[in-house]
Formats: C-alpha cells, structure tokens, sequence
C-alpha cells in the first residue's frame, strides 16, 4: 500500500515513522510520502489561507494551492482521497477494513474552518473521496486524525502484525468491545485471575470471554448491541 499526506505540519506526521508502522515501512509493506503543501504556493508569504466568503469566523484554505498539490501527489494513478473534517461520515473499523484493501490513500489534512468545498467537489469526478470524521469532537486540523486512521488501517495489513489472529479478535469485529484480559502473576494487589483462565477448558474460556465482551458491551456501548444483526447473537448470549 502506497500512502501520501499533504499538510502544512509535516513535523506533524513523524511519529507514522515509529514502532508498528515504521517497522511496516522500514520491511516494505507500507510506502508513506509526506507533502508539505507550501510547496505549491507561488506567493512570498506561501499563503494557503483567505477569508470565507459569506463571512464568519476563521479561514478557509484556498483551492488553487490545493488543486496543485493533489494534481501532482494523486498523479495518474488511481487513489482514494481523504479528507478528514468533523464534518464528515464516522470512520471505523469497517472503514479501516475496506480501507487496507485498497492500492493507494491520500490524505489531505485541513487547518482553519476546512478546505474550499470545491476541492472535494472537483476531485469527486476524478476518483473516490471521502470526508470523515474520527469522532464527535473538533480538532485543530486534520493530522492528528491521519494519525489514528492510518495506524487503524496499517494494522490491518498482512504481516503487519506479529500475530494476525490479533487483528481478527479486535474490539468491533465481532460487533462487541473486547473483555478484560489478564496476564502473571495470578495473584496481585489482592486481585486475582479468574479461575475459568487458567482452566485449560478451552470451550469454557471462549463462553466465558463472550459472555464478558457482551457484559461490557452492554454496560458502555448499548448502541452497538441494538445494531447487530439478529444471527449474531446465540441461545446463550440472550441472558445480555
Ligand atoms: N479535523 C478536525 N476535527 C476532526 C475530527 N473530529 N475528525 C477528523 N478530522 C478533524
């Protein structure tokens, strides 16, 4: 997978050079280019900004600097375009999924009050876009979003992970949070392990851990149990 960002914090983007995903990079599953945006301004002051029209507060990043930016990071090949904005449709782990089997992603990371909606508009006919938001809470730009989507979908790729059954068991596969985990020693703080672990009854184990993920579930995120589909749930799971 080939992934490229343009911002005007580059700095902003060095930690998708560390651990995991720099390892991904470094063992060539990953290819990562980060752009810095001004280098497609023409102006002295390299302005990327400018008032909005209709007026309000803030700046709005102005679409030629953009367009020349995308013309020349996007090139001939085809690639999803991503725009992260609170504004947009929620990204997930669905989205992560259908994202690392995909060639190519561009992010494009806005600052200010967003990017001139025809930027998206222009490059829609293009190729795929799209806009989204990592949650119901606005940052400063668009970066640190990159930070979290990339890391979400880069995990995902074959070989990235020491262990693919990781990634299978995740919180949200399933459609339920993941339950308590516990390792050595089996006693401490005068807390202890549940027995059931350490039984060695492995059907045990797996009724016990579902059991715990439908518990928590239902404690901290009802909205996922009311959307699973009906199947998804056994005889035993009905006591949630
Ligand atoms: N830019 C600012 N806030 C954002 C959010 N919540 N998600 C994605 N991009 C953003």
């Amino acid at each position: 997978m080939r992934i490229d960002v343009v911002t005007i914090f580059p700095g902003y983007l060095a930690p998708l050079r560390e651990a995991l995903l720099g390892r991904a990079i470094e063992a060539g599953l990953v290819e990562l280019g980060v752009h810095d945006l001004r280098d497609w301004t023409h102006d002295v002051h390299q302005a990327v900004d400018d008032s909005p029209y209709g007026g309000g507060p803030g700046m709005v990043m102005r679409p030629q600097v953009w367009g020349e930016a995308l013309d020349a990071v996007l090139g001939e090949e085809p690639a999803r375009l991503v725009v992260p904005t609170p504004a947009g449709r929620p990204f997930t782990q669905a989205t992560a999924q259908a994202w690392a089997a995909e060639e190519r992603l561009v992010f494009a990371c806005g600052r200010y009050e967003g990017i001139d909606q025809r930027v998206v508009d222009a490059y829609a006919d293009r190729g795929p876009v799209d806009e989204v938001s990592i949650g119901d809470y606005v940052l400063v730009g668009g970066e640190v979003a990159v930070l979290v989507m990339v890391e979400a979908v880069v995990r995902l790729l074959p070989g990235v992970l020491g262990n693919p059954v990781s990634a299978q068991e995740d919180s949200f596969s399933d459609g339920l949070l993941e339950g308590p985990a516990y390792t050595r020693p089996v006693s401490w703080r005068g807390l202890d392990v549940p027995d059931v672990l350490r039984s060695g009854n492995h059907a045990a184990i797996a009724r016990w851990r579902r059991d715990r993920a439908l518990e928590r579930t239902a404690a901290r995120r009802p909205d996922l149990l009311d959307a699973l589909p009906p199947d998804a749930l056994d005889r035993a799971d009905r006591a949630f």
